[in-house]
C-alpha cells in the first residue's frame, strides 16, 4: 500500500458557484472536469447539495455523460438523491451530512447514531455498483460503524486540521494529523478503502498525502481558486506534484 500512487479526485462545485453568481451558462463546470482530467486528474467530485447552491441536476447528466474518469457523487443521505443515484449510477457516492445554513460541509456523518437508517440507505446503491463512501471524522466509532454498515470506503475529514493549520495552531494541527493517521490506520484494518479531503492546500496537503493508507484525496475550493492564478490546468498539476513529493 505506501508508494502507492495517491489518486487525486478534483471538487467542482465552485465552478457552478461562479456560474450561478450570475445567472449564466458560464463558466461550466464539465469544461473544468475534462480540463482536470487533461491535467491529471483521476477522479471529479461534485456535491449536489438538496438547495443546488452550486452543482445542478443538469450538471451531474452532463458529467456522467461527459468525463472520462470516475465521477464521485457527493451528496447527503436523502430519498430524493437515491433517485438520482440510481438513475446515473455513479462509479462512487459519497454520503455527506448536509445543514442548509453550512457554508460547506462542517462535520462528519453520524454513521454509529443512524447505523441502521444507512445500512438501509446503502444497499441498493451497492447493488447498482456504486463504491459508497461515508464523509466521516477520525473517531474510532464512526469508522467502525462506517465497515459494519458494508461501505467501501471512509472519507476522513481534514477539515479542522486543516483550520488549525491556517491559524498557525500547529501543535494543535499536529494533534489533528496523529488521529487522522490513527483513523486511517484502524479503517484500513478494517477492509475500509481511506480517502481525505477538505480544506486542502498547497500548504498543507503534504502530511495527509504522506499517510501511508489514505488511497484519494478530494480536493476543491482551494484548487479553483488557485486556477483563478495559474489556471486549472497548472494548478492541479502543482497539487499533483506536492502528493507525489510526499509521498515520496
Ligand atoms: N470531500 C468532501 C466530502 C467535501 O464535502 C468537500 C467539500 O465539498 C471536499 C472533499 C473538498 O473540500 P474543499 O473544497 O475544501 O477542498
Amino acid at each position: 500500500m505506501a508508494g502507492e500512487r495517491l489518486r487525486l479526485g478534483v471538487n467542482i462545485d465552485h465552478v457552478a458557484t461562479v456560474r450561478n453568481a450570475r445567472g449564466s451558462a458560464w463558466p461550466d463546470p464539465l469544461r473544468a472536469a475534462l480540463l482536470a482530467e487533461a491535467a491529471g486528474a483521476d477522479g471529479i467530485t461534485a456535491h449536489l447539495r438538496e438547495d443546488r447552491r452550486h452543482i445542478r441536476d443538469s450538471d451531474m447528466d452532463a458529467l456522467m455523460a461527459g468525463i472520462g474518469i470516475p465521477l464521485n457523487f457527493e451528496c447527503a443521505a436523502t430519498d430524493e438523491m437515491k433517485a438520482i443515484i440510481l438513475r446515473l449510477k455513479p462509479h462512487a457516492v459519497c454520503l455527506v451530512p448536509e445543514r442548509r445554513e453550512e457554508r460547506t460541509t462542517e462535520g462528519g456523518l453520524d454513521v454509529a447514531g443512524d447505523e441502521a437508517r444507512l445500512r438501509d440507505y446503502i444497499t441498493p446503491l451497492r447493488e447498482a455498483g456504486c463504491r459508497v463512501s461515508m464523509f466521516i471524522g477520525h473517531a474510532p466509532r464512526q469508522i467502525e460503524a462506517s465497515a459494519r454498515i458494508g461501505a467501501a470506503v471512509v472519507e476522513l475529514h481534514t477539515g479542522h486540521y486543516s483550520d488549525l493549520h491556517a491559524e498557525g495552531r500547529l501543535a494543535e494541527a499536529d494533534a489533528e494529523l496523529a488521529a487522522l493517521r490513527e483513523g486511517a490506520r484502524l479503517a484500513a484494518s478494517l477492509g475500509l478503502e481511506v480517502h481525505a479531503g477538505h480544506g486542502l492546500t498547497y500548504d498543507n496537503v503534504a502530511p495527509v498525502a504522506a499517510i501511508p493508507e489514505v488511497r484519494e484525496l478530494n480536493i476543491g475550493h482551494f484548487l479553483i481558486g488557485e486556477a483563478i492564478y495559474l489556471g486549472l490546468g497548472p494548478a492541479i498539476e502543482e497539487m499533483r506534484r506536492r502528493m507525489d513529493e510526499a509521498r515520496g
